[in-house]
């Protein structure tokens, strides 16, 4: 069986994971989150020398948690896209440098194809086909998934802010801080979801696109409104129905469209608690099985990035070459680049 270690730094996480057999070895993430916080969102070079710094340290707990040592390992994998380019580099530099020096294969892979095949560390084998909503600071996507180890079909994307990204929006809003998806999360437990009713963000003409900068608007234009007396929790349990009401309609929606059965979830708006139980109910109602990896597998780390090459690995897929660009803009129909 092979034993897979993944590097993950396509935004503001150092993720190394070691994976063997569809287990789970070591998940060691270091986050730059910190020194963003006062920007109110990641500052790309900021995030790139922070990786940096923490790179050779995370592979090394990794190593140490797990228990094997480097000439153990028989691939490794990383991110090769989609993300911050400079922050994308650093991974894709010490991935090849490992590969090179101990003579495995490299897998350049897409990070969102990451997102989808980590849920094999908690549920086991990916049910294919599934269908794939990823939603997190940086993407809102809705997949066809036929084979995560070969290509996913986009069905759907925001037009504009991400899920996570309107989360953080409102949150700065509120001054609840950065990253603003906990925040809002936490706030929301203690107000009504239908106090206020905010617009949901559909996007004619494009059945599983959607749209969150009208409500991100319609929530700043409230807040001004009532400034000196806003109802934080209810704004929040308000803002956040309206994201997850638009964002479970659609991924069930494109199930039974496209007649699949597993709707799967991931990113780091996957923590979300409302958006988990919407998404059973939902789910229920409309005979789909719901799959949804544990919160510190839905954010960004290394663990997904070698839970997808260890597939790729156990496929006998050829690796990347050495020359592996960090693509990103990478394309999601593209799992693995060449
Ligand atoms: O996947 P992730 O760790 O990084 C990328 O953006 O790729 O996702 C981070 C995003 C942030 O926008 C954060 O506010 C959001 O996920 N988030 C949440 C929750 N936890 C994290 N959004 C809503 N509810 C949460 N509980
Ligand atoms: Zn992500």
């Amino acid at each position: 069986m092979p034993l897979v270690l993944g590097i993950e730094t396509s935004c503001d996480e150092t993720g190394v994971g070691i994976v063997r057999d569809g287990g789970l070895l070591a998940d060691e993430v270091a986050s730059s989150v910190e020194a963003h916080a006062r920007f109110g969102g990641v500052v790309p070079e900021v995030a790139s020398r922070a990786h940096l710094e923490a790179m050779v340290p995370t592979v090394r707990r990794a190593l140490a948690t797990a228990g094997v040592r480097l000439c153990d390992l028989d691939a490794i994998a990383v991110t090769a896209g989609p993300g911050l380019a400079g922050a994308l580099l650093v991974g894709v530099a010490a991935a090849k440098a490992y590969a090179v020096a101990l003579d495995v294969p490299l897998y350049g892979v897409n990070h969102l194809a990451a997102h989808v095949a980590v849920d094999v560390l908690e549920h086991g084998p990916i049910p294919e086909p599934c269908v794939a909503m990823l939603v997190s600071g940086g993407h809102s996507s809705l997949l066809l998934v036929e084979d995560v180890t070969q290509t996913m079909v986009p069905l759907g994307q925001t037009v504009d802010d991400a899920a996570g990204e309107a989360f953080d929006k409102v949150a700065r809003l509120l001054g609840l801080g950065f990253p603003g998806g906990p925040a809002v999360d936490r706030q929301a437990r203690a107000g009504r979801p239908d106090a206020i009713a905010f617009p949901r963000g559909v996007v004619r003409g494009a059945p599983y696109d959607v749209s969150f900068s009208g409500l991100k608007t319609a929530v700043a234009r409230w807040v001004e409104a009532h400034e000196g007396a806003v109802p934080v929790a209810d704004v929040c349990a308000s803002f956040q129905e309206a994201v997850v009401d638009v964002l479970t309609a659609k991924a069930v929606a494109a199930c039974r469209e496209r007649g699949v059965e597993h709707l799967v979830i991931g990113g780091g708006v996957a923590a979300n608690s409302r958006l988990r139980v919407l998404a059973q109910q939902r789910c229920d109602a409309a005979g789909l099985r719901l799959r949804v990896p544990r919160p510190g597998l839905c954010t960004d780390n290394g663990a997904m990035v070698a839970a997808l090459g260890e597939r790729l690995a156990a496929t006998g897929a050829p690796g990347s070459s050495l020359d592996l660009p960090a693509d990103s803009g990478m394309d999601v129909r593209e799992v693995l680049c060449r």
